[in-house]
């Protein structure tokens, strides 16, 4: 039975969030498997908008969800998200969501840390969502994390908190802030711990059990490959792995257990954050993609920077991430353009490139190399076939095709969940 990991093919908002809610019809469970609440997941159904940040997208239907063991928590954060959602009507129930036990808590000094080392970079800072990913990440391969098992008995994690606080107070102390109330502290983990604890569980037992039964099961990723620790524009990026393979070590299961990667592609570029970006546009063009393309952030309200196509770094991002295909999304975007530009290779300081310079000086410098595309003065907006595309739209699409070397899947049309040109189901064995 095919399982499908979806992940952001470039530097995330790239529309996971409606994809996975569209696929989750097809699914029996849906799994995160990294980042944490620094994602933003918008799914439209009807005159509902619904925003996620750590629930997994098929809750909204009801698909058993699973929050895996690589995913970074902060235990308020999934209180209140679950508390919005119970207010759109969505319960969510221990039968509905499971936490993995073994997930490293993000607690308020790590976003206090992220906050810290944000404002003392300047202009230099990377632009975190402040949520304090980065640090609790750090922490969990520092070996000093509390996680989600830690809730049920406090005491017994004394020992673990003493070595937390050590290592956040010498920190701290540098930044010249008051030390951790310890008490303080506890308490306000024992207050939240009764809204966690129900759902957790050892998930990985359940994704076994559930493959055992030959359940289709869709990994949904956050954050992009551009903005993955190993394989994105370093050190621009977030602090998980955000390419298909993480799935495997971040819900506890075998990589055989992933099928077919579809990597969900913007029809252009945007990014939120600092960091190179070749193909922006600080003009009017850029303007007038981010209006139509309503480019502000889920999670921070930050406008987005937005720019044309970047074949060249989806290119490289299908080969590091091993997509099988993609969903082209946003393409409705692009309505009534006189002229499109893709991004096909650099010229880097004299030099030619195929691809974006591991370097960050080099891929700052980096100028596109651009493929003209004659626009189309149609409406795609809710197009839901191949037949109610006009010709210039498709041929934009099959050039996409060829210059990154993957094919199309699915095209995405507008924000509803319906609103999906279904070209190869990823689910197909
Ligand atoms: P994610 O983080 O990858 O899930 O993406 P976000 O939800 O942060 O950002 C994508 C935005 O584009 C959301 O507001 C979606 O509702 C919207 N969206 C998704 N697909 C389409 C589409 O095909 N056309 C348009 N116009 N909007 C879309
Ligand atoms: P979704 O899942 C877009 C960016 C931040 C910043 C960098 C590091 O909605 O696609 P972090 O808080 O993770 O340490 O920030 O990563 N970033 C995202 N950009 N979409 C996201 O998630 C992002 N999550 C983090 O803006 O540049
Ligand atoms: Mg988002």
């Amino acid at each position: 039975m095919a399982n499908v990991v979806v992940i952001g093919a470039q530097w995330g908002d790239e529309g996971k969030g409606k994809i996975v809610d569209w696929l989750a019809a097809r699914a029996d469970v849906v799994v995160r498997f990294q980042g944490g609440h620094n994602a933003g997941h918008t799914l439209v159904v009807g005159n509902e908008t619904y925003r996620l940040s750590l629930l997994p997208s098929g809750v909204v239907r009801g698909t058993l969800s699973v929050i895996g063991n690589g995913v970074v928590l902060d235990p308020w954060a999934l209180a209140e998200e679950i508390g919005r959602l119970a207010g759109q009507g969505i319960a969510i129930t221990p039968e509905k969501l499971q936490i993995s036990e073994t997930c490293p808590l993000i607690l308020p000094f790590h976003r206090d840390l992220d906050a810290l080392r944000e404002d003392a970079s300047g202009a230099g800072r990377i632009g975190t969502t402040r949520r304090g990913i980065g640090p609790a990440y750090e922490d969990k391969v520092g070996r000093r994390a509390l996680r989600v098992c830690d809730l049920a008995d406090l005491a017994a994690a004394g020992p673990q908190i003493d070595r937390l606080l050590a290592h956040h107070n010498a920190l701290r102390a540098g930044f010249g802030v008051a030390p951790i109330d310890r008490d303080a502290l506890v308490a306000e983990l024992a207050a939240i711990a009764p809204a966690i604890l129900p759902f957790a569980a050892p998930v990985w037992q359940t994704l076994a059990t559930k493959r055992r039964q030959r359940a289709r099961i869709l990994f949904e990723g956050a954050q992009g490959v551009l903005l993955d620790v190993d394989h994105g524009t370093y050190p621009f990026v977030t602090s998980s792995n955000t390419v298909a393979g993480a799935a495997a070590s971040g819900a506890g299961l075998g990589p055989g257990a992933l099928s077919y990667t579809l990597g969900i592609v913007k029809a252009y570029t945007t990014r939120v954050g600092s960091g190179p970006f070749p193909t922006e546009l600080l003009d009017a063009t850029g303007e007038r993609l981010g209006a139509r393309g309503r480019e502000f952030g889920t999670v921070t309200g930050r406008k987005r920077r937005c720019g044309w196509f970047d074949a060249a770094l989806v290119r490289q991002t299908v080969q590091v991430a091993g997509i099988d295909g993609i969903a082209l999304t946003k393409l409705d975007v692009l309505d009534g353009f006189d002229e499109l530009l893709v991004c096909t290779g650099y010229r880097v300081k004299g030099r030619e490139m195929a691809h974006l310079p591991a370097r960050l000086d080099e891929a700052m410098a980096a100028e596109p190399v651009y493929e003209r595309f004659e626009g189309w003065p149609e409406s795609t907006a809710g197009a839901r076939s191949w037949a109610d595309l006009p010709a210039a739209a498709i041929k934009y699409i099959r050039r996409i095709e060829e210059l990154i070397d993957c094919p199309v899947a699915l095209v995405s049309t507008s924000p509803e969940r319906d609103d999906t040109i279904l070209v190869r189901d990823p689910f197909r064995d």
